[in-house]
C-alpha cells in the first residue's frame, strides 16, 4: 500500500506533487520519489528513503526540480526493502543504480499495489535482455509496458491495455513516456485511483485530499480502465483501447476537513470530531424519527427476510463488528458471525440469500475485507458495505452500500470512523429489531432518542481529558497493560487495547475479564495496569471482582464506568466516569477515554502519533 500522485499543467510539478504526497503519507512513508519533466527534456528522478520530508529536502521543497509535468510515489514495502533502489519512481530502462538523475528510458513510472505474477513477467523479461536493479514488482510492471510499447510499436495506451491483460493481481500506475512530454498514463484495478481535472491542468492521486487544494472536480476511474492526462484534458480507454466517458463528480466537503485545524495531531482532531461524524452519520440514517436505510439499499422486506448476520472487517473495524454482534442479537435476536476478514476465505460457511454479509471498512480497499466481500458474493450472499470513502472499491462492489460520514479520516488509529460504524450499525439493529417485531413502537422511539443524544454526550465525555491526559503520564512507561471487559465491555476492551498498542508500542491485550484466570493472569505482577470497561450493569459486579483478582496480584487498576454509583470506587486506582446512556450504546461513549488514553501515552513516549511505525493507513495487500 503507497500513494501515487501526478500533475501535468502550467505550474512547476514538484512542489504540486510533494504536497499531494503530504496528504498521502498516511498510506505509506518508508521512502518517496518524484519523477519530473521539463517539457521534452529527459525525466529527472529523485528518491529519498524515509520520511518524506527526506525528498522535500532533497529537491529544497521540489523547487530545484524544474518542469510540469511529473509523477510522485509514497511507499509502504512489500517487494524489497525499503531503500533507495526499491523506492518509486521505477525506470524501464537497463541502467545501473537505483534509476535515479536524468533517465534515458522510455517509460518511467509508479505503482500501488502488488502484482501477483511478477516473478514469472521478470524470468519472460531477462530472456529478452531486461535488467533489472530493484526487488518490486513495479519495475517488472513498467518494463513489461516497455517491451509491448517496443516489440508492437504501438501507443502507450495499447502498451498499458497489453500489460493489464497480462498481470495479475492490484495496480494503481502511473506512467510517462519519453515520446509524449506533457503526458501521464495511468491505470486501475483494485487499488484506488481518482483522477482529477482543472483549467489548463490535470491531476491524479490515491485519495481526493491530496489534490483538493487545487481542484474539485473529479473522476473515479474504474477497474480495468485506463487515462490520458494532459494539461486540461482526460481522456479514459477500456481495456480494448476503446475510448470511453466517465461521470465528474464534484467535491463537496472541505480541504480544510483534511488539514489538522489547530490540533496538534490529526488523531486528536479526529477524536474531537467525533461529535460531528456521529451526528451527521445518524442525520443520514434517521429521518422524522424513523431510521431509514433504503439510501443504502437495505428496505424494510430485506432486514425482515434475514435469518442470520455475518459481519466480516478487519482491525478496529473488526471490532465495531464484534460490539455490533451483542447489540443486534440482543435487540433483534438475529444469530450474527463476526469473522475476520483475513481468515473468512478458510471457513466453509454455509451462504444464501437470506443471510446479510456486512463489510465494513473505513477506506473501503482493505484488501482482506475486499476479498471477503467478493467471496460472499460469489456464494451468493447478499453484501451490505458500511464503508467511510465514498467510491472506494468496497463501495462500489457491494450490493448495498452504507455510508459513514466521518469525513476524511488521516491518522492511521482510526476513532471518528470507528465511532461513526458503530453508531450505523447501532442503526441497523435497531431498525431490524422493529421489523423483526422484538422491541415495540415506544422502544423504538425511546432507542431512537437515546441514539441522537450519543453526540453530546461524546462531547461530555471529551471535556474530562485532561485527567486522562494527566494518568497517561503516570503509565507512559509500563510494560503490558491488560484490557478487560465482558459482553459490549469486551467489545470495547478489544479497540482500547489496538489504539494503546498501536501508537504506543505498549504491549497490550483485550480478555473478556471471565477468561483472564484460565491463563493469561498468571502475567499480572506488580503495578501491571488492569483497565475495566464496566459499562454493563448486569455484569459489572463480576468485571470488578475480577479486577480484584489481578489487584491482589500487584495489579494497579483503572476502570471506565457510568455516572452514579460505582461499587468498585474504592478499589479502582483510578476511574473515568461517562454520562448514561441506553445500554446497548454505552460503547459509543466508553471507547472515547481509551483512544484518549492511547494518544496522550503516545505523545507522552515521544511517538510519532499519526504514523506509527510499521503501519499504514491503508491495507491494500493481504
Ligand atoms: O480501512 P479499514 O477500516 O478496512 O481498515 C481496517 C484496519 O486496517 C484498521 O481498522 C486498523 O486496524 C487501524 N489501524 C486501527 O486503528
Amino acid at each position: 500500500m503507497c500513494g501515487i500522485v501526478g500533475y501535468t499543467g502550467e505550474n512547476q510539478a514538484a512542489p504540486i506533487l510533494l504536497d499531494g504526497l503530504k496528504r498521502l503519507e498516511y498510506r505509506g512513508y518508508d521512502s518517496a520519489g518524484l519523477a519530473v519533466r521539463d517539457g521534452d527534456a529527459l525525466a529527472e528522478v529523485v528518491k529519498a528513503t524515509g520520511k518524506l520530508y527526506h525528498l522535500a529536502d532533497k529537491t529544497d521543497q521540489g523547487r530545484s526540480l524544474p518542469g510540469n509535468c511529473g509523477i510522485g510515489h509514497t511507499r509502504w514495502a512489500t517487494h524489497g526493502d525499503p531503500s533507495l533502489i526499491n523506492a518509486h519512481p521505477h525506470v524501464s530502462g537497463n541502467c545501473s543504480g537505483s534509476g535515479s538523475g536524468k533517465v534515458e528510458s522510455d517509460v518511467v513510472g509508479v505503482h500501488n499495489g502488488i502484482i501477483e505474477n511478477y516473478g514469472e513477467l521478470k524470468e519472460k523479461l531477462l530472456r529478452h535482455g531486461y535488467l533489472f536493479y530493484s526487488d518490486t514488482d513495479t519495475e517488472v510492471v513498467v518494463k513489461l509496458v516497455d517491451y509491448y510499447y517496443k516489440k508492437y510499436k504501438i501507443g502507450p495506451v495499447d502498451a498499458i491495455t497489453r500489460t493489464m491483460v497480462r498481470v495479475r493481481g492490484s495496480y494503481a500506475l502511473a506512467l510517462m513516456f519519453k515520446d509524449h512530454p506533457g503526458e501521464i498514463f495511468a491505470a486501475r484495478k483494485d487499488s484506488p485511483l481518482i483522477i482529477g481535472t482543472a483549467e489548463n491542468a490535470a491531476f491524479l492521486a490515491s485519495d481526493v485530499p491530496a489534490i483538493l487544494k487545487y481542484t474539485r472536480s473529479v473522476y473515479y476511474i474504474g477497474n480495468l480502465q485506463v487515462a490520458r492526462l494532459s494539461p486540461g484534458s482526460v481522456k479514459f480507454y477500456d481495456l480494448n483501447g476503446d475510448e470511453i466517458t466517465l461521470p465528474l463528480t464534484e467535491i463537496t466537503w472541505d480541504a480544510e476537513a483534511a488539514e489538522k485545524g489547530g490540533y496538534e495531531h490529526f488523531m486528536l482532531k479526529e477524536i474531537h470530531e467525533q461529535p460531528a461524524a456521529v451526528r451527521d452519520t445518524l442525520g443520514s440514517l434517521i429521518k422524522d424519527g424513523k431510521i431509514d436505510l433504503t439510501a443504502a439499499g437495505i428496505t424494510d422486506d430485506i432486514l425482515l427476510s434475514l435469518s442470520q448476520i455475518i459481519i466480516t472487517a478487519c482491525g478496529s473495524a473488526w471490532h465495531v463488528g464484534i460490539a455490533a454482534q451483542y447489540v443486534i442479537e440482543d435487540m433483534a435476536k438475529v444469530p450474527v458471525r463476526v469473522e475476520l476478514a483475513s481468515e473468512f476465505r478458510y471457513r466453509s460457511l454455509p451462504m444464501s440469500k437470506n443471510i446479510l454479509v456486512i463489510v465494513i471498512s473505513q477506506s473501503g480497499e482493505t484488501a482482506d475485507s475486499l476479498a471477503a466481500l467478493r467471496l460472499a458474493k460469489e456464494k451468493g450472499a447478499e453484501t451490505l458495505a458500511v464503508v467511510n470513502v465514498v467510491g472506494s472499491t468496497i463501495a462500489r462492489e457491494a450490493d448495498h452500500v452504507l455510508y459513514t460520514l466521518a469525513g476524511p479520516e488521516i491518522a492511521v488509529a482510526t476513532t471518528k470512523a470507528y465511532s461513526a460504524q458503530l453508531v450505523a450499525l447501532d442503526a441497523l439493529a435497531v431498525q431490524m429489531a422493529l421489523v423483526k417485531g422484538t422491541v415495540s413502537a415506544e422502544q423504538y422511539s425511546h432507542l431512537i432518542e437515546e441514539l441522537i443524544g450519543i453526540p453530546d454526550k461524546i462531547t461530555r465525555v471529551l471535556e474530562d481529558k485532561e485527567r486522562l491526559q494527566w494518568f497517561s503520564s503516570k503509565i507512559a512507561n509500563a510494560h503490558d497493560i491488560f484490557f478487560i471487559g465482558r459482553g459490549l465491555d469486551y467489545a470495547i476492551s478489544l479497540e482500547g487495547s489496538l489504539k494503546m498498542k498501536e501508537i504506543s508500542y505498549i504491549h497490550s491485550e483485550a480478555y473478556a475479564a471471565g477468561e483472564l484466570k484460565h491463563g493469561t493472569i498468571s502475567l499480572i505482577e506488580k503495578n501491571t495496569l488492569v483497565i475495566g470497561v464496566l459499562t454493563q450493569s448486569q455484569m459489572i459486579e463480576k468485571t470488578i471482582s475480577n479486577m480484584a483478582e489481578c489487584k491482589s496480584r500487584g495489579a494497579y487498576l483503572m476502570g471506565v464506568t457510568t455516572n452514579g454509583n460505582f461499587a468498585g470506587e474504592d478499589s479502582v486506582n483510578f476511574t473515568v466516569y461517562i454520562p448514561r446512556t441506553d445500554e446497548h450504546f454505552v460503547s459509543s461513549l466508553a471507547v472515547v477515554p481509551l483512544q484518549l488514553l492511547g494518544y496522550y501515552t503516545s505523545v507522552n513516549r515521544g511517538l510519532d502519533v499519526d504514523k506509527p511505525r510499521n503501519l499504514a493507513k491503508s491495507v491494500t495487500v493481504e
